[in-house]
């Protein structure tokens, strides 16, 4: 049996690619690794939101073209978002890659590797317009071992924010067909996961591409959550201004999907939205934000910013914080800005904010986050809620289990027994910035 190691950089959506490509190549007679230096074939699956992410991953195979030299008959495969982008590009960089492989053919894998095994260097970066929901079917998937499973329902994205390099590398907006999400659903909850998360870059935007019926996200929500047994529902991310009413009334209706948003907001500044190319004002987002905490009890609402954005003011950043402090929004992913190869905004270079003033805002920004998250854990001590439990530890002598309520709060529990998998009632006994604490 061969050996294989892959590296997963960026999203969950590439996390769910790697599964599928263990699945891959467990029907080739490799086996799964987490010591890279027994590999045979290693792998980075890599990610080019920000520039540190895509640096990060020319680091890694600098290291490993090294450990090429002693082993000549490694193989070493450049994979995801960096790879779409530069294709061929990555072997005058990096010589001693054998093959690079794209966001959008991950199921030509097993040709490549009979390829490469043959002393051939492969390139398949390119672009497809449709889903491989058939290919997807013929192979099982290797997932990691946890209680929740990304379920992708949707690839790509038709939005073209101004900053963002994902339409780039992952290409126009598909949607899964539902019988191939729904069978890959119940394969996950017969292998013993409690919890499914439907993942896509703009989740709201699922079906509108069919054109042969109409069935959108909340009718795919409906027939998940008809599937029997016990276990949860959720879904990431949503865009905004396209989260419907339906959709919350949905969300409120149906017992398995989770009291659980995650909307970045990206600026709390009107113009700044403009500029990033974002369909919404700042009164919008409030608006959908309010509606969804108004009409949905003990919801948390989760959002992404980007501090430094070019041509932001002050005042510009100011509102991005008091949009976060306003909204009281319960955790939020924070990033400074990046310039990205062919976006829009990286071309405004008269406009770039300086690094220093761009890492102060965004220590600014980190440190609304974390008042934010407090206050948000805060509204939930003495209250009694439902955790699914991930995982146990013993640390000092202390035996601690540790799981997510339903609105996605991370709970801390003293408790003997590992209770993974299982879902407890506990009560909220007090909080830190990051976790609330209960008992059993
Ligand atoms: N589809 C999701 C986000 C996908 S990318 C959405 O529409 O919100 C994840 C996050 O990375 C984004 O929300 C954004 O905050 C951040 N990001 C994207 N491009 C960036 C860049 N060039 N610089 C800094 N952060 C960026
Ligand atoms: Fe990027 Fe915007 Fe698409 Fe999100 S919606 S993936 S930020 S282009
Ligand atoms: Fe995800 Fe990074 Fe690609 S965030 S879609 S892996 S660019």
């Amino acid at each position: 049996m061969k050996k294989v190691y892959i590296e997963t950089m960026g999203c969950q959506m590439n996390k769910s690619d790697t599964e599928r490509m263990f699945g891959m190549l467990s029907n080739f007679g490799y086996s799964e690794t987490t010591e890279p230096k027994t590999a045979d074939l290693l792998m980075v699956n890599t990610c080019s939101i920000r520039q540190l992410s895509e640096d990060k991953a020319f680091s890694l195979i600098g290291l490993w073209g090294k450990w090429k030299k002693q082993k000549p008959n490694l193989k070493i495969g450049f994979c995801g978002c960096v790879a779409q982008q530069k294709a061929n590009e990555i072997f005058k960089r990096a010589p001693y890659v054998d093959f690079v492989l794209g966001t959008h053919k991950i199921y030509s894998l097993p040709e490549i590797i009979k390829k490469v095994n043959a002393g051939e260097k492969v390139c398949e970066c390119e672009e497809t317009n449709k889903t491989e929901d058939k290919k997807a079917s013929e192979f099982h998937i290797n997932r990691v071992k946890s209680v929740n499973a990304w379920i992708p329902i949707t690839e790509g994205c038709n939005n073209f924010c101004t900053y963002c390099i994902v339409p780039y590398t992952r290409g126009r907006e598909r949607s899964r067909a539902p019988e191939t999400i729904l069978k890959e659903v119940k394969d996950a909850l017969n292998a013993g996961f409690k919890e499914v998360t439907l993942l896509g870059q703009n989740v709201d935007s699922y079906g509108k591409d069919f054109k042969d019926k109409k069935y959108r996200l909340a009718d795919l929500l409906k027939d998940v959550n008809a599937i029997e047994g016990k276990f949860r529902i959720r879904f990431v991310t949503s865009y905004p201004t396209d989260i419907t009413d339906e959709l919350i009334q949905t969300v409120l209706e149906l017992d398995k999907v989770c009291e659980y948003f995650h909307i970045p907001m990206q600026s709390g500044d009107s113009d700044v939205l403009k500029a990033m190319n974002r369909r919404y004002n700042r009164e919008q987002y409030f608006g959908i934000a309010n509606k969804i905490r108004k009409m949905i009890p003990d919801v948390t609402i989760t959002s992404d910013f980007i501090a430094g954005f070019p041509g932001e003011t002050e005042e510009q950043f100011q509102h991005t914080l008091s949009a976060m402090e306003e909204l009281c929004l319960d955790y939020s992913n924070t990033a400074a800005y990046s310039p990205r190869e062919k976006t829009v905004a990286a071309r405004w270079t008269d406009k770039f904010i300086d690094e220093k003033t761009k890492h102060e805002r965004l220590a600014r920004l980190n440190e609304q986050n974390r008042k934010c998250c407090l206050a948000s854990n805060k509204k939930f001590v003495g209250k009694t809620m439902e955790v699914l439990i991930e995982n146990f530890e013993s640390h000092k002598g202390k035996n601690v289990i540790t799981g997510r309520t339903r609105n996605n709060k991370i709970v801390h529990i003293p408790y003997d027994k590992d209770l993974t998998g299982e879902f407890v009632n506990a009560k909220i006994t007090g909080c830190k910035t990051w976790y609330l604490n209960g008992e059993i």
